[in-house]
């Protein structure tokens, strides 16, 4: 493994790149052309990139548990299966979980890294609830968003496949505390496959880390994605349920050098109301469109500093070869971004994700 290191780190050093940007206050021109060198020279060394070790070691150490409804399995609940877990395993706990509705709310806690939800295809599970922020939890006190998660995730090296992960509490527009997340995804080098996020106001919570999301279905009204996760949407439906004006996403980039942000590729807006691509919750809030299709719901204006005119110097909201009647750029707010090809590239990869040395196959 060591001689396998020394290249990659010879050329790093002899390109002699920054890893990490600060530059002066919203110079986004600057950091734009930054971005591109910084790709270019990770480009070189992404032929080397192997997953890391203790991910290799992970996938060499795996086991199956069964859950199923029926008593067939090892397990009639998630939450049982998970229970059974060694704290701070180290290889991969791959839960195969029957089809059914399972009424869970479900921790998958720091200590608990490498397990993977995995349902069939043909007929995934559901895990469902219905709390809100302003539901009262232990001692009495509101859960706020955070806790209004059904299914929440801490843990490292996560993954699910062919899942559906619902919070069903309505949205009620003007009612305040009305957040209700189906999935906080608070763990890094988390991926998901063929799953669906099933909720209304703030249905899936991108919280923080590296995150991959490839063929899933997401669906909301008021910020259903959001965040500062730094994240990879390959292939996916954003579904609008919003009755009226709403934003799809709401990314909390909050300051210059946090390398966060969402980049949604081949994938599609479609739905009701009518929608913001993004309004800016941080004031360095970073959002990339490509190759989407946009029906006709989504606001010319397309992106909202929501309310704050500081931001519009500093957010980083980009389109690149987006179709469909909703990706008119025509009356896009004068801050949005048509990328050209070389400014795109660095979002269009799994390496916008640095996905090479995590991203394995459920
Ligand atoms: C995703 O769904 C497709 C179609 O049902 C299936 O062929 C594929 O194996 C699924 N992917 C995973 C990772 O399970
Ligand atoms: C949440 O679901 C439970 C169980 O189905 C139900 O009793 C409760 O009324 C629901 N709460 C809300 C706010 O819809
Ligand atoms: C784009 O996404 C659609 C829908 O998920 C998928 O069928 C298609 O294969 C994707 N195209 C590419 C080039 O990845
Ligand atoms: C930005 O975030 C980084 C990482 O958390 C921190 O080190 C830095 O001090 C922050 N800079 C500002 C201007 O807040
Ligand atoms: C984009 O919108 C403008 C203003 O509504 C319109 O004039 C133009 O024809 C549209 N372009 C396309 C390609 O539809």
């Amino acid at each position: 493994m060591a001689s396998s290191l020394r290249i990659p780190l010879l050329l790093f050093l002899i390109l002699g790149l920054p890893t990490f940007y600060s530059a002066s206050d919203g110079d986004v021109a600057e950091w734009l052309s930054w971005n591109v060198r910084k790709y270019r020279g990770r480009a070189a060394l992404q032929a080397q990139a192997v997953v890391d070790w203790k991910l290799r070691r992970a996938e060499a150490k795996r086991v199956v548990k069964r859950v199923s409804q029926d008593g067939t399995g090892d397990y009639t609940s998630i939450s049982a299966a998970l229970d059974s877990i060694p704290l701070f395993n180290i290889g991969r706990v791959v839960l195969s979980i029957g089809p059914g509705i399972y009424r869970e709310k479900i921790q998958v806690p720091v200590s608990l890294p490498f397990v993977t939800f995995l349902g069939d295809p043909a007929n995934p599970p559901t895990i469902t609830g219905n709390d809100t922020a302003s539901v009262l939890g232990r001692g009495g006190k509101p859960l706020k968003t955070f806790q209004s998660a059904t299914v929440a995730i801490s843990a490292r090296y996560f993954i699910a496949a062919n899942i559906k992960f619902e919070n069903t509490a309505p949205h009620e527009v003007g009612f305040v505390g009305g957040q209700a997340v189906a999935l906080r995804i608070s763990g890094t080098k988390a991926a998901f496959y063929n799953c669906s996020f099933i909720g209304a106001q703030d249905t899936l919570y991108d919280h923080k880390g590296l995150h991959y999301f490839n063929n899933c279905f997401i669906q909301g009204s008021v910020d259903f994605i959001f965040g500062y996760g730094r994240s990879l949407y390959e292939n996916c439906y954003l579904n609008s349920v919003a009755k009226k004006v709403a934003s799809l996403t709401a990314q909390k980039r909050t300051n210059a050098s946090l390398e966060s942000g969402f980049s949604f590729k081949n994938s599609t807006v479609s739905g009701s109301g009518l929608v913001y691509l993004g309004r800016a919750w941080g004031d360095y809030s970073r959002v990339v469109f490509s190759y989407s299709f946009m029906d006709n719901i989504v606001l010319p204006q397309g992106w909202s500093d929501w309310g704050d005119q500081r931001r519009d110097s500093r957010v980083f909201y980009g389109e690149y070869k987006c179709s469909g009647p909703g990706a008119n750029t025509t009356g896009r707010v004068p801050w949005a971004r048509t990328l050209t090809d070389e400014e795109a590239e660095p979002f269009l990869g799994t390496y916008f994700v640095d996905g090479d040395t995590w991203i394995v196959s459920p």
